[in-house]
């Protein structure tokens, strides 16, 4: 279902301490924000933790930065979505990090998304181009690539995230311009029930730029979501921004 969302993606970041502390400030600081929902994706090791801990008042989802397709196996190393699903009920799939060091390829997150799905995980599907003089195409390509054999009726239990490579981790988000171009042809693939986020140094500062548009449902911020103030505030300002607009239509 589309509806405003933050994804906090911690990558490998924080020891079992910090995973604590982020995750009980974030949730008793978000207690008090409605209209939005809020996914925090810590390391595997922790979710099994933090999913209890955030259980509790039930107002901030976790989900998975990553797992294996088979249900089951001898896979050493490996998660599975059959794992995923007893402490978490999103997964991301396709980051742009697992392609580049992980060669994971558009196959592979195809064969993610179908086992997300099959096993009733809603994955976070992440697409975009590599270089600033790419295509936007590129995105759609993947898009399209994660996407084949599953079935229309699951888009709505899908997320799609927009990150332009060449955005992550610079201190510079792409332009709205940009971002929005790229969304709309997301969205004609996705369809409307869907939630499409902007991904890609997203801090405290721009956020409003993308908060005021129509076309973006939400934000999945990486290095910004690991203080927590900052990402205190994107969720504040996401939600302010998001709780005038109603219902979005574009
Ligand atoms: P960033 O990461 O916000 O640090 O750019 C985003 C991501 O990699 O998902």
């Amino acid at each position: 279902m589309r509806r405003p969302i933050v994804v906090a993606n911690w990558k490998m970041y924080t020891r079992a301490s910090d995973a604590y502390i982020l995750a009980t400030t974030i949730k008793n600081s978000i207690a008090n924000i409605e209209g939005i929902e809020v996914i925090i994706c810590p390391p595997s090791l922790w979710l099994s933790e933090i999913s209890d801990l955030l259980k509790k008042d039930g107002k901030v989802n976790v989900g998975a930065q990553n797992m294996f397709y088979e249900p089951d196996g001898p896979y050493t190393g490996e998660i599975s979505p059959m794992m995923i699903r007893d402490v978490a009920k999103y997964v991301i799939v396709g980051h742009s990090e697992r392609r580049f060091y992980f060669h994971e390829s558009d196959l592979d997150v195809n064969e993610k998304v179908l086992a997300a799905v099959k096993f009733g995980l809603s994955p976070i599907v992440c697409v975009g181009e590599k270089t600033k003089s790419a295509s936007i195409r590129d995105a759609v390509d993947q898009l399209e690539e994660a996407l084949q054999h599953v079935p229309k009726n699951s888009y709505k239990d899908i997320i799609v995230a927009y990150e332009p490579v060449w955005a992550i981790g610079t201190e510079h988000t792409a332009s709205l311009e940009h971002s929005v171009k790229a969304i709309t042809m997301l969205r004609e693939i996705i369809g409307r029930d869907s939630s499409i986020l902007y991904g890609g140094s997203v801090n405290d500062k721009e956020i409003e730029k993308f908060a005021g548009s129509l076309a973006i449902d939400g934000v999945l911020v990486g290095s910004a979501s690991l203080r927590a103030g900052v990402f205190i505030e994107i969720c504040k300002k996401w939600a302010e921004a998001k709780s005038f607009k109603g219902d979005v239509t574009i």
